[in-house]
């Protein structure tokens, strides 16, 4: 029934034909005399006037009258066969209107979509809930000395992104070089919505005509499906939604479809590597396994890709992975961190962790329940018991001062590990958005407690910046070892990626409860930053957090340090707490906001 053709121009069609009937009212037959004596140019003025009263009214109008407009188009659109000329000729000046009301670049375009895939007819009956208009939000720029340092760093590490290593995937800003990843430009494509956010219009537009001029997918080079989606897919369907520009979806279009190959498997959960060009895809190479949070971390984009081109496909192979993954037997809720896509089966003896390859499996389960409008509550009922299993098994405290974490559980005997991933920092806003959305308010106390340990892990450090991983001691302290510390670092896991997952959550706890304290740790972490990973020409990861005289530059800055961490700071330091509305987006594991749904 959803016809994404020129959805924009038909709304306008079915309004002129009203109002024209109207004009023509009275004694049709001289009014037509008339009408064919006035010249081609009279008449396109009269045409031109028409529209535009049309236009503004169709603006004025309230949104629900708006969205009847647009369903009574869908016959109007279809009848256009049988429509007089003079119908035609209205529909023609409309559409060259519309084509000059869009296209402006940086700031403010608002366009209405008007996307029509190539390949495959669109199957009505597989079509799911209607297309949704991209929201088009204008950003004014950074409103306070904090936002505005934020803004700084970005531009610095835009500037050397630029200089050295321009299209290509990372920046390597002590070598003044760059590495290649998927050769996808990655640092571009991830960064786009941060500078739309941050009001960096001319930073935007050249990276825009990058995408439109030289983002290509036609190249025989293996990619990793998780990665791509969240950075490359996820980062072009959240700066069309903010920004209206059709050019994100044309192209968020065609990677969906090279990256759909990846399902092509017996039981639907997907290979972790695909050959954009080739369109082929394959287990990794070292071995049959994918990871669990992988192919349960690509199901927002995919959904929101179906959503805006009115092609079910994406959605229901990703969707289907989630289903899959819910019907298999877990351990209280929680899932080892492999899984094979052959068979579709857990490997049984695999860790549980909430840090890599587990971590976002749990997070896209709440992610997906609120995208979806809360009407799946398979995935809402799956988290919850994830998230009572985490404090049936992993919840565990130090000894000396009670600071909580997440243990890791391994092998058969589902061992204790008491080791904690910088990356499950991440729950913390997670637990506090589920309770924020109506979920167990005990959660929020979960929250507010691996907020308190995660702040420690970078504030223990004397570059006051957190390492890759923390041991913990849950031992009692030994007779008279008033001095026992809580966590320790091992020197091969003492670096620092410039990961967002403590800020992420910090951003989430301010926007969700106005307590200023979380903004105040932000500042400190963010001038940790400044102080020990800033370099002439970006900002560089680290080896070591635990010396400030050798903190070892590993030359360096991921692509997620300016589509994450640099965004979620900014968000932190919006005193508004609005500037992105947590009712209307929801972020995906990359940083990257895409719109909610009513179903
Ligand atoms: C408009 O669309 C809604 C939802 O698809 C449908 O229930 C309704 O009957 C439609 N109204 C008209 C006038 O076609
Ligand atoms: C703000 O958060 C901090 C850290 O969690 C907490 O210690 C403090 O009590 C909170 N303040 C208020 C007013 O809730």
């Amino acid at each position: 029934m959803y016809a994404p053709k020129d959805l924009a121009n038909a709304d306008y069609i079915s309004l002129n034909i009203n109002d024209t009937a109207a004009f023509a009212r009275g004694s049709p037959q001289s009014l037509w005399r008339q009408w064919y004596q006035l010249s081609r140019f009279q008449r396109n003025i009269i045409y031109f006037v028409v529209i535009t009263v049309c236009l503004v009214v169709f603006y004025l109008l309230p949104s629900d009258s708006k969205g009847s407009v647009s369903n009574s188009t869908e016959t109007s659109h279809q009848k256009q066969h049988d429509a007089p000329k003079w119908e035609k000729l209205i529909e023609e000046l409309v559409v060259e209107n519309a084509d000059q009301g869009g296209g402006a670049g940086g700031g403010e375009v608002i366009e209405e979509p008007e996307f029509q895939p190539e390949v495959n007819q669109v199957d009505d009956d597989q079509i799911g809930p209607p297309q949704r208009k991209p929201i088009a939000v204008t950003f004014t720029g950074p409103s306070n000395q904090r936002q505005k340092a934020v803004v700084d760093a970005f531009l610095h590490s835009w500037k050397g992104y630029k200089r050295f290593a321009w299209g290509h995937d990372n920046l390597k800003p002590i070598s003044a070089s760059y590495q290649e990843w998927f050769g996808l430009g990655l640092t571009i494509v991830d960064a786009l919505d941060t500078m739309y956010i941050m009001g960096l219009n001319s930073e935007f537009a050249e990276a825009r005509a990058w995408v439109e001029e030289s983002l290509t997918f036609e190249v025989s080079r293996d990619v990793n499906l998780f990665e791509v989606t969240i950075r490359v897919l996820g980062g072009l369907l959240s700066t069309y939604h903010l920004s209206g520009d059709k050019i994100f979806l044309d192209k968020a279009f065609d990677l969906g479809d090279r990256l759909m190959p990846a399902f092509s498997t017996k039981s639907g959960v997907p290979y972790s590597d695909v050959n954009l060009g080739t369109r082929t895809a394959h287990s990794p190479k070292w071995g049959p396994d994918s990871s669990t949070s992988e192919v349960t971390t690509i199901q927002l984009e995919f959904r929101d890709l179906s959503r805006v081109s009115g092609q079910s496909k994406f959605e229901e192979a990703a969707a289907k992975v989630s289903e899959h993954v819910h019907q298999l037997k877990k351990f209280d809720g929680l899932v080892p961190i492999f899984i094979n896509a052959n068979t579709g089966a857990f490997r049984e003896l695999s860790t549980i962790s909430f840090g890599a390859r587990g971590d976002s499996y749990y997070e896209y389960l709440l992610k997906q329940w609120l995208q979806t409008g809360k009407t799946i509550d398979y995935l809402r009922d799956d988290y919850n018991t994830a998230i009572w299993g985490t404090q049936k098994h992993l919840v565990k405290y130090t000894a000396a001062n009670k600071y909580m974490f997440l243990a890791e559980l391994v092998g058969s005997n589902k061992d204790v590990k008491p080791k904690m991933d910088h990356l499950v920092c991440f729950l913390g806003g997670t637990l506090a958005l589920g309770a924020h959305n109506g979920l167990q308010s005990d959660h929020m106390k979960l929250a507010e407690e691996l907020v308190r340990t995660c702040y420690q892990t970078y504030a223990v450090q004397p570059t006051f910046l957190a390492p890759e991983i923390s041991y913990f001691n849950i031992q009692k302290p030994l007779e008279g070892d008033a001095n026992q510390l809580d966590m320790y670092v091992k020197a091969n896991d003492a670096h620092n990626l410039l990961r967002p997952e403590f800020l992420e959550t910090l951003f989430y706890m301010w926007y969700l409860t106005g307590n200023k304290t979380y903004q105040d740790w932000g500042w400190q972490i963010f001038q940790a930053f400044e102080k020990y990973t800033k370099v002439e020409h970006g900002y560089t990861s680290i080896g070591n957090v635990r010396s400030t005289q050798n903190t070892r530059p590993r030359d360096m800055m991921e692509s997620f340090w300016l589509s994450e961490t640099l965004k979620y700071l900014y968000l932190l330091f919006d005193d508004t707490r609005q500037l992105i509305d947590l009712k209307k987006w929801i972020f995906n594991s990359e940083g990257h906001p895409l719109p909610i749904y009513d179903s």
